[in-house]
C-alpha cells in the first residue's frame, strides 16, 4: 500500500500574498489542484492526506469535491512549521503495516511529473527512505557564519533536494519520534529528519527541473511557461530544436530562432 502526504499547512511568507500560495491560480487553477490532480491519478497511490491550516479546510474540501479527488480521505491540521505538520500526518497515519510506504510532496510543486513518482514507490522496494533531486547548475559553497567559505564540494556531488521523499512507514516514524526525543525540529525535509536521526542510506532518485517549488511570484510565471510549453523537462530533452515555435523568448529575438 502507497500513501501520500501533501504538505500544504504554509502560509507563504516569502510569496507575499494573503491567501496561502498554495491557492493561488497557476494558468487557471489553483496551484494544489494540480498536485492532487498528478497523486489522484497515479495508479500505485491509492490514499492521499493533506495537511493544511485549519481556516482553511473547508476551501480545500470543496477543490477536493468539484474535482472528485476521491482518493483524498483525510484532511488534517498542520503544525507551526513543516516538521509540525509532517509529525501530525504521521499521528494520523495508524497502520501497523511496516510495508506501508509514504510519499511526502510539498503542495507547492504542481509540476511533479509521474516518473518521479514511480520511480520514488519503486526505490522503497528496496531503501527505507528516498529523496529525489536535480543536478545543481551553480557551485554549491559551503561557508561559516562571517561568510568565508570553508568548502567548495565537487558540483558532480551536489544535488538540488526536492520532493517527493518516500520512507517506509515505521521508519519515518522512528526518526520523527526520536527526533522529539531529543528536542530537535528545526530540518527543511523529512529525509534530513531520518538522515541525521537514524542515519541509514538515503537512495536518490532523479527529478525534473519543471518540479519547481512556488517561492516567491516569479515561480509561477517560470510555472506557466512550462506548462504553456507542454513538453516534458528531463533536462536532456530540451535543445533548441524542441524549443523553436514554442512562443517564448530565449536569447532575445535576434536569435533566430
Ligand atoms: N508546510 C506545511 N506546514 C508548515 C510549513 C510549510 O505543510 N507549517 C508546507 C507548505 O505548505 C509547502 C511545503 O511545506 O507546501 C514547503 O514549504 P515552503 O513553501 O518552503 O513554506 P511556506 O511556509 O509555505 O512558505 P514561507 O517559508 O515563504 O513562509
Amino acid at each position: 500500500k502507497t500513501i501520500a502526504v501533501i504538505l500544504a499547512g504554509g502560509s507563504g511568507e516569502r510569496f507575499g500574498s494573503e491567501l496561502p500560495k498554495q491557492f493561488i491560480k497557476l494558468a487557471g487553477k489553483p496551484i494544489i489542484e494540480y498536485t492532487l490532480k498528478t497523486f489522484q491519478e497515479h495508479p500505485l497511490i491509492e490514499e492521499i492526506i493533506v495537511v493544511i491550516k485549519q481556516e482553511y479546510e473547508e476551501k480545500l474540501w470543496n477543490i477536493v469535491k468539484e474535482n472528485n479527488f476521491y482518493k483524498v480521505n483525510k484532511i488534517i491540521n498542520g503544525g507551526k512549521d513543516r516538521f509540525g505538520s509532517t509529525y501530525a500526518a504521521l499521528n494520523a497515519l495508524e497502520y501497523e503495516d511496516s510495508n506501508i510506504k509514504v510519499l511526502f510532496h510539498d503542495a507547492v510543486r504542481p509540476l511533479v511529473d509521474k516518473k518521479t513518482i514511480d520511480d520514488v514507490i519503486k526505490a522503497l522496494d528496496k531503501y527505507d527512505a528516498v529523496d529525489t533531486a536535480i543536478d545543481a547548475t551553480d557551485t554549491i559553497i559551503k561557508i561559516n557564519d562571517d561568510w568565508i567559505i570553508e568548502d567548495i564540494p565537487n558540483r558532480k556531488y551536489m544535488k538540488r533536494g526536492q520532493t517527493p521523499q518516500g520512507f517506509k512507514l515505521n521508519t519515518i516514524k522512528k526518526a520523527y519520534q526520536k527526533a522529539i526525543n531529543e528536542n530537535k525540529r528545526s530540518f527543511t525535509c523529512d529525509c534530513g529528519v531520518v538522515n541525521e536521526m537514524l542515519k541509514i542510506p538515503i537512495k536518490v532518485v532523479k527529478s525534473t527541473i519543471k518540479n519547481i517549488k512556488i517561492t516567491y511570484p516569479i515561480d509561477l510565471y517560470i510555472a506557466e511557461k512550462y506548462i504553456q510549453m507542454g513538453i516534458e523537462y528531463d533536462l536532456k530533452e530540451i535543445n533548441l530544436e524542441k524549443l523553436k515555435g514554442k512562443n517564448i523568448v530565449i536569447f532575445g529575438n535576434s536569435s533566430g530562432i
